[in-house]
C-alpha cells in the first residue's frame, strides 16, 4: 500500500511584529482583553509589497532545506489560500515560478481556515492513487489585507504567514508512518457567520466579517467530533495521540477541544499567542513550530484540526 509520509516542515514568517498594544491607539481594545479572550499576545504582518506567493515560497524553500531536496524533487505543488495575490493566476503557479519548477503541475485549494486540510487531503489522495510522488503542500495567507481596522471583533485576531509540508509516497511494509485518516467537512447553511463582503462578483476586495460567538461554538463542537471519527478510522484512540495541532483561532477554543477530548493540554501545540490566527497557513505553521521545538517528533501521532468560512472542516490523523 502506497501511503503519504511527511519528509519535512517550514515556515516563514514576516518581519514585522505587531503587539496588542499597538491597537491601543487607534480601538476602543486593550492588551488585557485580547490576551484573556483569546490567548493572541502579538501576530506578524505583511510587508506592504509582500505577498501570499511571496511567503509561500519563503516556507517552501525552508520545506525543501530540511528534507535536503530540491524543487527537482517535487512533482506537484498544492498551496491552500483565501488570498491569493491576484485573482488569477494561482499562487501556487507563482510558488512554482519562484522556486525555479519547471515541471510538474501547481494550484490553489480555498477552504479558508481548513484550507490545509484540503490540500493535505487532496495530495494525500493523489500520493496514494499515484499520480504524484512528491507534494509540496503549502498554506500562506495575507489576512491582514481583509481587516476592517475599524472592527475590533476581527482585526485584532488575524495576522499572516505561511507553512509548507513535503509529503512523498512510502512503500515500506514495515514502517506505520504516514498520513493514516483524514475528513472532510462543509455546510453552506453558515455562510453567513463568516465571509468577506467583497470579491468577483462585487468588484471589490472586501472585509473579514464575523459571528465570533457563533463561530466559537460550532468550532469546538465539531473539531471534536471530526476528530474523533478520524481517530476511528485511523484505528486508533485518544489514548494513542501525542500531539493535537488544531486551528489556532483562540486558546479557548483549544482548551475547549482539550476538555472534550480529554487529552491534556500538555499535548496541545499552541502558537496562536505568537501569530494570532492565520487561515491556511496556521495548522503548518504551528506544526513546523512544534517540531522546530522539538515537540513533535518521527513515529509521533499527530491529530490535526481546522474549522473555518463555509462553514468547511476538517482532521488529519498522522503518524509522523
Ligand atoms: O478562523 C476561523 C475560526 N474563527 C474563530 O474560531 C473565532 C471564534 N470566535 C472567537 O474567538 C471569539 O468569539 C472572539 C474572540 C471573536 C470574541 O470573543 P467573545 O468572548 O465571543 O466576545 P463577544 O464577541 O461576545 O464580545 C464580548 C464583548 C462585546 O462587548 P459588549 O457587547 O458585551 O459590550 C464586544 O463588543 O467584547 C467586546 N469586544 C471587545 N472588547 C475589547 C469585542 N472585541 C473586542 C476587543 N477589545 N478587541
Amino acid at each position: 500500500m502506497r501511503r503519504a509520509v511527511v519528509e519535512s516542515i517550514g515556515h516563514y514568517l514576516p518581519n514585522r511584529i505587531v503587539e496588542n498594544s499597538e491597537f491601543e491607539a487607534t480601538l476602543e481594545t486593550n492588551d488585557s482583553w485580547i490576551r484573556s479572550r483569546t490567548g493572541i499576545e502579538r501576530r506578524h504582518f505583511a510587508a506592504e509589497n509582500e505577498t501570499t506567493s511571496d511567503m509561500g515560497i519563503k516556507a517552501a524553500q525552508a520545506a525543501l532545506a530540511n528534507a535536503n531536496c530540491t524543487v527537482d524533487d517535487v512533482d506537484a505543488i498544492i498551496l491552500a489560500t483565501s488570498t491569493a495575490d491576484l485573482t488569477f493566476p494561482s499562487a501556487a503557479t507563482m510558488v512554482q515560478n519562484g522556486l525555479g519548477m519547471r515541471h510538474g503541475f501547481a494550484f490553489d485549494v480555498q477552504a479558508v481556515c481548513a484550507g490545509f486540510l484540503y490540500a493535505l487531503t487532496t495530495a494525500n489522495s493523489m500520493i496514494a492513487s499515484g499520480q504524484a510522488n512528491r507534494i509540496l503542500v503549502i498554506g500562506a495567507e495575507t489576512f491582514s489585507k481583509l481587516m476592517d481596522w475599524t472592527d475590533r471583533g476581527t482585526c485584532v485576531l488575524f495576522g499572516d504567514g505561511a507553512g509548507a509540508m513535503l509529503i512523498s509516497a512510502q512503500h515500506d511494509e514495515s514502517s506505520d508512518r504516514g498520513i493514516l485518516a483524514t475528513a472532510l467537512r462543509s455546510d453552506g447553511r453558515y455562510k453567513d457567520i463568516l465571509y468577506v463582503d467583497g470579491g468577483i462578483s462585487l468588484q471589490t476586495t472586501g472585509y473579514l466579517r464575523m459571528q465570533g460567538k457563533e463561530v466559537f461554538r460550532h468550532a469546538v463542537e465539531k473539531l471534536s467530533a471530526i476528530a474523533l471519527e478520524t481517530l476511528e478510522k485511523a484505528g486508533l484512540t485518544t489514548e494513542d495521540v501525542d500531539w493535537i495541532v488544531p486551528h489556532q483561532a483562540n486558546k479557548r477554543i483549544l482548551e475547549g477541544l482539550s476538555k472534550r477530548l480529554r487529552i491534556p493540554m500538555d499535548k496541545v501545540v499552541m502558537t496562536v499567542n505568537n501569530h494570532g490566527n492565520t487561515s491556511a497557513a496556521s495548522i503548518p505553521l504551528a506544526m513546523a513550530v512544534g517540531v522546530q521545538n522539538k515537540l513533535i517528533k518521527t513515529g509521533d501521532v499527530v491529530v490535526t484540526g481546522a474549522i473555518g468560512g463555509g462553514l468547511a472542516w476538517g482532521t488529519a490523523v498522522i503518524r509522523w
